[in-house]
Parts: structure tokens; C-alpha cells; sequence
């Protein structure tokens, strides 16, 4: 465990959390893997700042070295033109995914070089750095050195690329000098390097023998320049570790280092677990300073044929995935799909699964039933409860476990299973609704209390809910709190009054909104909507059986099933294509005083002019879709056969708005 949990004697000064997340090479745009990191430490963040830890959490780039000079030499660019212009999308990127990051450091910044300089000097006049010569090999795409032996079918151990033979004049660093300590304090420290199969890995790897390391290079000039012999520069991963300090002000004599340094968690993914806990303890070592509490190395995102990698350009834009699918959809995927410390295969398909079925199945629809039913049987108020019953207990008691669960979790950062069991408290409630028959209770009068008593305690496990998902999904919280009339109450939106049930006040009024998570439609299913898919089912239905060219038959309605639907006569305003998307029209429509979002899967029949000032037909009370990003608040009606198709209208001008029966 990361962490012990707060004891009676334990100072406010020991609720210090200092996480940091690899500093990304600017050689590429950034793809899912990097955002998995950066998500996982951001939650990380958020839910001790809930917890009321004082926390300090540290991203940024890692900027110099061969890579990059190769990188921005290819691009005929000055290496710090090449790198202001990438390290701007990955700040955008993390504006976007609503990373909270406290700072972000850059390794060209002066602050930076400054801290790099004085490390290298104190280790060059305490004899730890040597001069020599290094001959060897050298993986680029890594930044690492390697030996003969190491090679797997010649070329990189780590990420199979070939290596190139480099030979020049290096200082190197003692790192055989301290293996045994560093051996020493692996074992004595069990939560050092997490999870336990890394840190097993790690140890097998130092007992091998360390090797003293080349930290400085000649060859090439994009680097922090080794301050007593500047046609050296430092060995980019010397270099880049150092950030950790130096964000905090190690050389200024900042009051922060003192304060966050030893609570420090390194988070990052196994490829680079060796370089900080074997390189880097090693360096503070020498160099004095306290280690970092974890070096926390988790999985890989993979893709079919390998691990997703900017320099092998099987990229997946996290931005694409954020406008199709929404911040909080994404980092649910990210956060709940990857196992603890395993690896896991990205697709699309499943990031749209999870969607529909984790937070519009099961999370949405509990969210919208409750505040639909109090809307319904209460007039939109939230009355007191009544004395508790079985399911009620059973459901109050799983909500306890639930949190002593998700807490653990949480703490030895299993992302996902902490998930897992917020979705326990989920599905109990959904499965509480139905246990409990809320529709049955209202049309009874005498079960008027045990109405009121249920639909309370569903208004309470969606707040709670609402709160521990917070730290994975930041932004649907507040609509959530909102609708329940209680935005201005942050006090109930606590971690703290998620300890007991029943701080949900009431007498408020709620306002149910628009779906928290609407379904993901996929385009072929859009076809079935615009009849497509029904025509072609009745073509095979009517091959396979009669000769005759029968409709598709639907059971029989009642007049009250055809009441449900609200079909209304709406103008269209505005019609555009949706990129990416060849059957999908994208329409702004008017129904009296509103205007609304609309869908269509009409591209291939209309353009979009030609729709403008239409009157067409809508059924207005659809529960809302999203297509291609785009979120649609009902369907346009539509008569089809073969490859014809017309959208239905109205044969007279009536206001728009009208009702359709
Ligand atoms: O290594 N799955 O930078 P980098 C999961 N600059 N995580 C992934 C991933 C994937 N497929 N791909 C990348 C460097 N990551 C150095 C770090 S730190 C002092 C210097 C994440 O741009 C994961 O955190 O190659 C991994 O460790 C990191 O990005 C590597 O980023
Ligand atoms: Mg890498």
C-alpha cells in the first residue's frame, strides 16, 4: 500500500503527496499510451486533494538529446523551434483531458539546466563522474546504451529497433559503486518499486551487476552542456530525471523541495521503470538526497501488432477520441480498461462498449430514473425517507463496503479495480429499483411514505456515486449535482460526507436535464434509424420466404403506446456533413421556442442546402445519441424503399412546434 491511512497521531505535514508522470520526448504528438499515464496520475491527484492532501503533481517534456536534434534536422527546424511547437499540443492536450497538473516542466527552461549543471559538478568533485572513453552501442529511439550481449537478433532489447555503434570520448557515472546499496534498499523497502512483479524484475537485474553509466556525450550538441567541459553535453536521461528536482526549486533553495521531495511517486509505464529505479536512486544516493517513496510502473496500451509508439506512427490522437466521445468517456476507458499492472489491447469498439454499456447503461440510466421518477411521482421535490427496510439496508451496507474497497484500491493505485467497485454500488442500485418496483408503489396511496423512502435512497447513491467517480471523470459531477439542486452546496460534494448515508437534504427541487451519457450510436446502426437497415432485412425476409414483397410487420399498439411519442413539426435552420462521416447530416433545428441538435442519416439523399427552411417531422422526446461526437436530441422522420428516401413534411405551413398525431 502507497500509503498508510491517516492515524490519530499523524500530522497535517504527513498528508503531503508529491506525484509526478514521465516527462514525454516532444519527438511526435502524443497518443493514448501517454494520456493513459497522465490521466491515472491526475486522478491520482484529485482524489487526494479530496482526501485533504496538500499535493504537488508534476508533468512536462523532455527535450533534448540525439532523437530530438534527428527529429528537427528531418524537418529542416531549429531543434527549440521544433519542440516550443509540440510541447503547446501536449499542453493543449492536457488542458483538454482537464488535467490539473500544478506545474509543467520543460527541459530547456534555465531553471532546469541550472539544477542539471550543479548535480553533474557536485557528482564530477566527489569523483562519482570520471572521464573515459565509451564504445558500445546506442539505441536512439530509447536514448540508451547497451552492450553486445544485451541485443536481442541484434537490435534493442526494449523496443527491437536497430542500434548503432558509437564511440567517443564520455564521462561516466559510478553506478557499480552503489549497486549493493541500492540492492540493500530495494529489499529493506517492499514499496519502493510497484507493483511487486517490477520490482522483483528490477532486483534479478541489479544482482546481474551494474555497469558505471556514460552520462555525457559528444557526438552531437542538442543537450545541457557539462559545465567544466562544454563540448560535452549530459546524457539526456541524466538530464530529464533531474526534473523532478528542479520543478520544485532544488537549486533555489525553495522551501517546496524540502516540503513535497520525500513524498515523491514516480508514475510511468514498465519501459522505463529500469532508468528510475536503478539510474535515478542511484544519483540521489550519491548525491545526498532522500529517494522517492514509489516508482510505480504500470502496463502497456497495445494495438493490434504491438505497443502504440510515436516513433512507429500506430498512433491513436487522444483529441479525435475526446471530440467523438467526450473527456470523461475517454478517461473512464483509459482508467478502468487497463489492469493493474498488465497491459491491455486498445480498440475502438471497446471504448464505445464501455460507454454504452457501463456509464449510459448503468450509471446514466440510474441517474436519469431517479431524477425522471421524483420528477414523476413527487412533482420534481425529494421528500424525507421513511424507516428502512431489507433492500434498504442491504443497499446503505454495500455503499460502507464499497468505499472501504474503492479507498484501498485508490491507495495502491489498481485504477480499475477501484472502478470495479464503484460499479458494485451501481448496479445494486439499479437492481434496488427494480427490487423495490417504484412504479408499482406510486399508483398505491398507502405506499406513499415507502415511495418517498426509495426514492431517497436512490437520490443518495447517485450523490455518492457522483462524488467517487469525480476524480476519473471530472466533468459530468457538476451537472449531476445540479440537477439534484445542490451545485451550491460543496459541502455534499465531499469525499468526507460519503462516510454516511443520508447527508442528501431535502425539500429541494431537482431539474432533470438532458442525458448525463448518452448511448454512442454507431453509423450502422444510424441506418437503422433512417429505415436502411429494415429495408434490407425485409429484401432477405422476403427472398427466404414468400415471394411476395412483404412490409416488415410490427406487433399491434395501443393508442396510449402511440400517445408516448412526442412527434413535432420542426424547421431546419441549419444542415452540415459531419467529417468522416459520408451518410451523416449534422442539423439545427427549431421547434417553437427551442432550438435542437439532430443527426440524420441522410447524407446520400440530401444536401445539406437543401434542406434549409424545410418543415420536416421529429420525434422529439428520443432519448439523446451521440454519432460521430455530435450529441442528437431526437430523429427526423423518414419514408424509405430501395435506394429512395424522403424526409416527411407537412402539406401546410403550421407553426413550428406543432404536434404530430
Ligand atoms: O520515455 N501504454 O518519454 P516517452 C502505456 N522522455 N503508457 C505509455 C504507452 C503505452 N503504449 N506509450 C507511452 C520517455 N506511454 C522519457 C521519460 S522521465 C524522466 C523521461 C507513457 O515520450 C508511459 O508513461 O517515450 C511511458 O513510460 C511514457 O509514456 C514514455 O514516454
Ligand atoms: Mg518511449
Amino acid at each position: 500500500m502507497l500509503e498508510e491511512k491517516a492515524s490519530a497521531g499523524e500530522t497535517m505535514n504527513d498528508r503531503v503527496f508529491y506525484v509526478t508522470t514521465p516527462i514525454y520526448y516532444p519527438s511526435d504528438k502524443l497518443h493514448i499510451g501517454h494520456a493513459y499515464t497522465t490521466v491515472a496520475a491526475d486522478c491520482m491527484a484529485r482524489y487526494k486533494r479530496m482526501r485533504g492532501y496538500d499535493v504537488f503533481f508534476l508533468t512536462g517534456s523532455d527535450e533534448h538529446g540525439q532523437k530530438i536534434e534527428r527529429k528537427a534536422a528531418e524537418k529542416g527546424m531549429d531543434p527549440q523551434s521544433y519542440v516550443d511547437k509540440i510541447v503547446a499540443s501536449f499542453q493543449q492536450l492536457w488542458e483538454r483531458l482537464l488535467i490539473t497538473n500544478n506545474d509543467f516542466i520543460r527541459t530547456t527552461e534555465p531553471r532546469h539546466e541550472k539544477a542539471v549543471q550543479a548535480l553533474f559538478q557536485k557528482l564530477y568533485e566527489q569523483g562519482d563522474i570520471y572521464k573515459s572513453y565509451y564504445e558500445g552501442l546506442y539505441c536512439t529511439p530509447c536514448e540508451a546504451f547497451w552492450l553486445e550481449r544485451q541485443l536481442v537478433d541484434g537490435n534493442c532489447p526494449d523496443c527491437g529497433r536497430p542500434v548503432e555503434h558509437v564511440k567517443e570520448e564520455s564521462y561516466f557515472f559510478r553506478l557499480s559503486k552503489y549497486q549493493d546499496r541500492l540492492l540493500q534498499y530495494i529489499e529493506e523497502n517492499p514499496s519502493f518499486i510497484q507493483p511487486a512483479s517490477r520490482r522483483n524484475e528490477m532486483i534479478n537485474f541489479i544482482k546481474s551487476g551494474l555497469e558505471d553509466l556514460c552520462v555525457s556525450r559528444t557526438s552531437f550538441k542538442w543537450g545541457v552542456p557539462v559545465p567544466f567541459a562544454p563540448e560535452h553535453v549530459v546524457y539526456v536521461w541524466f538530464d530529464a530525471l533531474v526534473n523532478y528536482l528542479s520543478a520544485l526549486g532544488w537549486q533555489d533553495g525553495d522551501q517546496r523541495f524540502d516540503h513535497y521531495w520525500p513524498h515523491a511517486v514516480h508514475l510511468m509505464a514498465k519501459d522505463i521503470v529500469r532508468f528510475h529505479s536503478v539510474i535515478w536512486p542511484i544519483i540521489l544516493m550519491a548525491a545526498g538526497l532522500p529517494l522517492p517513496r514509489t516508482i510505480f510502473g504500470h502496463g502497456w496500451l497495445l494495438l493490434e501488432g504491438g505497443k502504440i509508439s510515436k516513433s512507429k506512427g500506430n498512433v491513436v490522437d487522444p483529441m479525435i477520441l475526446i471530440d467523438r466521445y467526450g473527456v470523461d468517456a475517454v478517461r473512464y476507458y483509459l482508467l478502468r480498461e487497463l489492469p493493474y499492472g498488465g497491459d491491455s489491447y486498445y480498440s475502438e469498439e471497446d471504448l464505445i462498449n464501455r460507454i454504452n454499456t457501463d456509464l449510459a447503461n448503468d450509471l446514466g440510466n440510474l441517474i436519469s430514473r431517479t431524477l425522471g421518477m421524483i420528477k414523476k411521482y413527487q412533482g420534481g421535490v425529494l421528500a424525507a425517507p421513511g424507516p428502512a427496510e431489507s433492500p434498504d439496508d442491504d443497499l446503505i451496507n454495500c455503499a460502507r463496503e464499497v468505499k472501504v474497497e474503492l479507498e484501498q484500491q485508490l491507495e495502491r493505485m489498481d485504477f480499475s479495480s477501484a472502478l470495479a467497485a464503484i460499479w458494485k454500488l451501481v448496479r445494486r442500485a439499479n437492481r434496488y429499483v427494480d427490487e423495490t418496483t417504484p412504479w408499482v408503489l406510486a399508483r398505491d396511496p398507502e405506499q406513499k411514505e415507502r415511495l418517498k423512502t426509495v426514492l431517497y435512497n436512490l437520490s443518495e447513491a447517485v450523490r455518492i456515486l457522483t462524488i467517487w467517480c469525480s476524480p476519473f471523470m471530472p466533468v459530468f459531477p457538476e451537472r449531476v449535482f445540479s440537477q439534484f439542486g445542490i451545485a451550491n452546496q460543496p459541502e455534499l460534494h465531499s469525499w468526507d460526507s460519503t462516510e454516511d448515508w443520508g447527508r442528501m437534504p431535502v425539500n429541494l427541487r431537482i431539474e432533470p436535464g438532458p442525458g448525463i451519457f448518452p448511448r454512442i450510436m454507431l453509423e450502422s446502426e444510424a441506418e437503422v434509424k433512417s429505415g436502411k437497415e429494415e429495408e434490407k432485412a425485409t429484401e432477405k425476409k422476403a427472398v427466404k420466404g414468400s415471394k411476395e414483397k412483404a412490409p416488415a410487420e410490427k406487433p399491434q399498439i395501443t393508442i396510449d403506446e402511440f400517445a408516448r411519442l412526442d412527434l413535432r413539426v420542426a424547421v431546419v435552420k441549419s444542415a452540415e456533413k459531419i467529417k468522416g462521416a459520408d451518410r451523416l447530416l449534422k442539423l439545427e433545428v427549431e421547434l417553437g421556442e427551442e432550438t435542437r441538435t439532430i443527426v440524420a442519416g441522410i447524407a446520400q439523399h440530401y444536401t445539406p442546402e437543401s434542406l434549409v427552411g424545410k418543415s420536416v417531422v421529429i420525434v422529439a422526446n428520443l432519448a439523446p445519441v451521440k454519432l460521430r461526437g455530435v450529441t442528437s436530441y431526437g430523429m427526423i422522420l423518414a419514408a424509405s424503399e430501395g435506394n429512395d428516401l424522403g424526409v416527411l413534411t407537412v402539406d401546410r405551413e403550421v407553426p413550428p412546434g406543432s404536434r404530430v398525431k
